[in-house]
């Protein structure tokens, strides 16, 4: 089973990227977690640049093709004024345009966030899961917030945490289990 992890942030030493990358190694057996690491490509949305004479975006192509891929999506948001930040917002309105259809429609998402505050991104994760629903996702039930984020990755950005291990790796097994009930309880 293939999963594609987003992270919403663009920032080198990301505490949500340092979550999706954590996703890559917790993955429960079978299961084949992807980053995609290609936010900064895509262009501020744009209808003009999807229909008519004009040539979708390199970037928006494969972004969709990438999504429409994937048996499921782990979706990690950082929290900017207790919302998503505008690039992943961006980014999900590039996969949804509604005039050619959601690359959403029908996928199983999983959402986390991590913020150095202390509730863990919980309203971005509220706002998240919204916009995943209105795209016609089905995000699976639980959020898994990480407060305090400074102190739960080491300096070259590992998980250091075993409660967040767990948490996480209780996450992706959730995830999974939505998508292939029968073969991964076997
Ligand atoms: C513009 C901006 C707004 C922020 N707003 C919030 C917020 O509403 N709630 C919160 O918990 N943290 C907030 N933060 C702090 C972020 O959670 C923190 O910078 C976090 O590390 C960002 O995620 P990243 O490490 O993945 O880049 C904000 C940070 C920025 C830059």
């Amino acid at each position: 089973m293939k999963v594609l992890a987003i992270s919403g942030s663009l920032r080198a030493e990301s505490y949500n990227t340092a979550l999706a990358r954590a996703a890559v190694e917790l993955a429960p057996e079978g299961v084949f977690v992807d980053l995609y690491e290609d936010l900064a490509l895509l262009p501020p949305y744009d209808q003009d640049l999807d229909e008519g004479e004009s040539e979708t975006p390199r970037a928006v192509v494969d972004l969709r093709e990438r999504i429409e891929e994937a048996d499921a999506l782990f979706i990690v948001t950082p929290e900017y004024n207790g919302s998503i930040p505008g690039v992943l917002k961006n980014a999900i309105d590039w996969a949804s345009a509604r005039h050619r259809g959601s690359s959403f429609k029908n996928k199983t998402i999983a959402i986390a966030g991590a913020t150095t505050g202390q509730y863990g991104a919980i309203w971005a994760q509220q706002d998240l899961r919204k916009v995943l629903g209105i795209c016609g996702g089905r995000v699976i039930e639980g959020e898994l917030p990480v407060s305090g984020a400074q102190l739960r990755f080491d300096a070259r950005g590992e998980l250091a945490d075993p409660m967040v291990a767990e948490r996480l790796r209780a996450h992706l097994a959730a995830l999974a289990a939505e998508v292939e009930p029968v073969a991964i309880a076997a």
